[in-house]
């Protein structure tokens, strides 16, 4: 269930409840502390801190504060924090409740919704996990004041690529509206921000309060409508990853390389990618149009590497170049459709 609050003092906790938050976003978690609070724990949230290790240091610390099995557990944070409180949370005593109080605009719209859990082994990514769904995600725009300019960018991809795959007129609204946001360099708004913030010294640069709360609400709502039908993702939820195939051949490339690409940059560039393919298929003129808004909004749309550089890692599981991948392309804006194809065979189709 997503619930849109206005205020942090609107977030509703068990009589019994464990604060797992960023430690970049203390003062987000201290409004919400409250007489059932028996106990709280700060982490470092970097995809190195995303491991195991950090699941038994916060279930230890639940043990500690004498967590029982009918507490409930809060994550106050983006995807890192709601992927391994989550997880913490249902293996914690065999399961107990949690629910997400998404801290970056990534968060809000993708991944404090639909339930995945999980934790990087060895370096791979979210390779261990559960889906088990939160009681509760509440949306409160309030926490994107101290967002950076570039994790408030890499949520706007995520909202873009769900409105592309479910709402048409969504999406032109958003165009239309973050075009002359963004790109009438109206970056500074007047009222609080990060130096006002306590424990803030990032700062935001007047961006969040330009992407309207209704239209994160809206981008939610989709999600969550999609992961209702398809919890475990066997049909319908891979819509959700357009753009995505191409995503994590670019980000394996810029791992490989030290190059500095962000997932929500990666995936800009994959739907953009995905556009051409579509366009490649069924005659479509998709992708001028989508890198044009994309770009005006301030997302990069060019993939920086060779094609065939990304090829092994949008393979799944590294079963080879010649095995299928099912490919998420656009029909229309609003219109997705599998593809089941080798990448090898997307990148040769894209290369014509
Ligand atoms: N479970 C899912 O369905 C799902 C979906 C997408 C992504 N993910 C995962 O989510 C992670 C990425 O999450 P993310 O992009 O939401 O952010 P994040 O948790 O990686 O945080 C990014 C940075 O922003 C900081 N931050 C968070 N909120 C802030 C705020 N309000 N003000 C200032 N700084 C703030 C964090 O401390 C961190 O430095 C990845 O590990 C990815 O694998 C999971
Ligand atoms: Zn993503």
């Amino acid at each position: 269930m997503i619930k849109e609050i206005s205020s942090f003092s609107e977030v509703k906790l068990a009589d019994e409840a464990f604060v797992v938050y960023d430690a970049n976003v203390a003062w987000i978690a201290e409004q919400i502390m409250g007489p059932g609070v028996v106990g709280a724990i700060a982490i470092d949230a970097t995809e190195e801190n995303k491991t195991m290790d950090t699941v038994l240091l916060i279930c230890r610390s639940m043990m500690e504060a004498g967590l029982s099995r009918s507490g409930e557990v809060v994550c106050v944070g983006g995807g890192i924090t709601s992927d391994i409180g989550g997880f913490a949370a249902s293996i914690y005593k065999r399961g107990v409740s949690y629910v997400n109080v998404p801290t970056t605009l990534l968060a809000q719209v993708d991944a404090g919704i639909g339930g995945k859990c999980g934790v990087n082994v060895d370096g791979l990514k979210n390779m261990l996990g559960v889906i088990v769904q939160p009681r509760v995600t509440y949306i409160c725009a309030d926490a994107l004041r101290t967002l950076p300019r570039r994790e408030m960018l890499c949520g706007v991809a995520e909202m873009m690529k769900t409105f592309l795959i479910a709402d048409s007129t969504a999406y032109e609204e958003f165009c239309r509206r973050g075009v002359s946001v963004f790109a009438q360099g109206r970056t500074e708004v007047p009222g609080p921000c990060a130096s006002e913030v306590p424990g803030g010294p990032i700062c935001a640069q007047g961006v969040a309060p330009l992407v309207r709360p209704c239209a994160i609400k809206r981008a939610a709502e989709i999600k969550s409508g999609i992961v209702e039908e398809d919890p475990y993702e066997k049909g319908k939820r891979a819509v959700l990853n357009l753009g995505h195939t191409f995503a994590h051949g670019i980000e394996a490339v810029a791992a490989q390389r030290g190059d500095d690409i962000a997932h929500g940059e990666a995936v800009a560039m994959g739907i953009v990618l995905a556009a051409r393919l579509g366009d490649r298929l069924y005659g479509t003129a998709l992708e001028p149009r989508i890198a044009g808004d994309f770009e005006r909004i301030g997302l990069p749309v060019k993939c920086p590497y060779a094609l065939e550089e990304l090829v092994p890692a949008m393979c799944k599981d590294k079963k080879g170049a010649g095995e299928k991948v099912k490919f998420v392309l656009l029909e229309d804006i609003g219109k997705p459709k599998f593809e089941m194809l080798a990448p090898s065979e997307a990148v040769e189709i894209l290369s014509r």
